[in-house]
């Protein structure tokens, strides 16, 4: 008898994730009193983008521009080629484009919407219908300022915080025929495609569906363009559960999914693992000298958009980092850990949970508040007072007034995004989040609703003021 020993090993696919770096460097974090983070938000009217920064202890606002910078990228920092014109790093940027989201001309911007007004300006005439899976701020304020109206046509199951599909950034193209039936393929100048959605809860779209959404586009001429600003994210879902894409490494994954679309914008502060910047990028020639004409008029020569050189060759190497398999992994597993620890407790978040953040929905958070005294803005407040952790409103505030009514959009999904900064924060600092997050949820009772007291005309829920009551 052999006596024989047997290597044991753990599956692949159920080992934990770690990062894929190590601290160098560190910023000391405040801590800060219940009774201090009251006046606060009295201060400042009960909305988290007034607060100082140095009055926020874990700073889960955003994504966008708040990510660790590698050593690498700092190092970039001090190759900046700070030409007024064809400074290297432009070239480096424009080259990392090319190969890594496949399109063929590029424009640097300073940030997404910088790009997205460019955009607008470039394909938008008064009269013109936009669709996209879900609105975003940013895009949809643009589109309206160029003449356009924006026109949903995501799937219905983005619109169910419980629904579990596993691609709830999907077009529904029954929406879109309608849509083109209704006005004609003429007033459509191209389809705003998110991936993944911001609004939806970081969800994704799938391979397929853009496929499916190529065939429909084709018949009618219609370009697709696409906001990849955490198309990385994306990738990486399509990655872990769209058959067939398991074995493809997500940089394969975003070349594809990049290759049948026309063109994109970005907003490189999330993805990109940068502090500002962004671009746009056409495969077509024509529409490339006219961005290249527009750009010198609202950012800056086409060879810098708005940025330094400094800015460009950091964005560079972030492309380069940010399509990394380990990278991805770790970072939306941060993400996956916050939520399954909010799940645990029954607390009511968006499924499934998404790729750059955990949204909690407000609804069944507060079921006691109606939507028009501001649920999610009540609880991002109650979050920032339990911990002193900043989160964001994702409801009737940011979804605004319809130009046309006046009146506020109610959205199905009243929602406060807990985001988490890429390579920012560690797991200790989920725990300290879900712990805050979860005191609200024993005292959801006792909340109260808030009334709007200022109200900028654009965008208001970056700058809106608000009173308890
Ligand atoms: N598109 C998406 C999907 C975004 O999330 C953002 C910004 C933009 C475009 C605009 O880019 O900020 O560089 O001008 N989102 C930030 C956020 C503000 O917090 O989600 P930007």
């Amino acid at each position: 008898m052999t006596d024989e020993k047997r290597v044991r090993r753990r599956d692949a696919t159920k080992k934990s994730w770690a990062e894929p770096w190590k601290v160098k460097m560190v910023e000391p974090a405040r801590w800060t009193t219940r009774e201090h983070r009251e006046r606060c938000l009295e201060e400042t009217g009960f909305n988290t983008f007034l607060l100082r920064s140095e009055d926020v202890t874990i700073d889960l606002l955003t994504d966008s521009g708040t990510s660790a910078m590698s050593d690498r990228q700092w190092a970039g920092l001090m190759l900046g080629d700070e030409a007024y014109a064809g400074s290297r790093n432009y070239y480096h940027l424009e080259a990392n484009v090319q190969k890594y989201y496949g399109y063929r001309y590029v424009v640097p911007t300073h940030q997404g919407r910088g790009a997205e007004h460019l955009i607008a300006k470039m394909f938008i005439k008064p009269g013109d219908f936009i669709p996209g899976n879900m609105y975003f701020t940013t895009t949809r304020v643009h589109q309206e300022l160029a003449g356009g109206t924006f026109a949903d046509v995501i799937v219905d199951e983005a619109h169910d915080p419980a629904n579990e599909h596993p691609f709830k950034g999907n077009v529904d193209l029954g929406k879109l025929e309608d849509l083109i039936a209704r006005v004609g393929s003429r007033r459509i100048p191209y389809v705003s495609l998110g991936a993944t959605v911001n609004m939806a809860g970081g969800q994704p779209v799938s391979m397929q569906n853009l496929r499916d959404l190529r065939s429909l586009c084709d018949r009618h001429g219609i370009p697709i363009l696409l906001d990849a600003t955490r198309a990385i994210e994306n990738a990486y879902f399509i990655q872990q559960r769209e058959g067939g894409y398991g074995g493809k490494s997500v940089a394969e994954i975003l070349l594809e999914f990049c290759s049948i679309t026309d063109g994109s914008w970005m907003s490189a502060k999330k993805d990109t693992l940068v502090n500002i910047g962004g671009w746009l990028a056409v495969n077509d020639v024509e529409k490339f000298d006219e961005a290249r004409n527009l750009v010198v008029v609202f950012e800056g020569l086409h060879t810098y958009g708005g940025l330094a050189g400094r800015d460009m060759e950091a964005m560079a190497i972030g492309i380069e980092e940010s399509v990394d398999d380990d990278h991805i992994r770790a970072r939306v597993g941060q993400v996956e850990y916050l939520g399954q620890k909010l799940l645990g407790w029954g607390i009511p978040i968006v499924l499934p949970i998404g790729g750059h953040a955990v949204f909690i929905d407000a609804k069944r958070f507060y079921p006691h508040i109606p939507q028009d005294h501001f649920p999610a803005q009540a609880l991002a407040a109650d979050i920032y007072i339990e911990g002193g952790i900043r989160t964001m409103e994702r409801g009737i505030v940011s979804a605004g007034r319809d130009p046309e009514t006046g009146r506020h959009r109610s959205p199905r999904l009243e929602l406060v995004r807990v985001t988490i900064p890429r390579r920012v924060y560690t797991q200790a600092h989920m725990d300290v989040t879900a712990e805050a997050i979860e005191e609200a949820w024993w005292n959801r009772d006792l909340a109260t609703g808030l009334r709007m007291i200022y109200e900028p005309k654009y965008l208001r829920f970056f700058q809106a003021r608000f009173q308890r009551g």
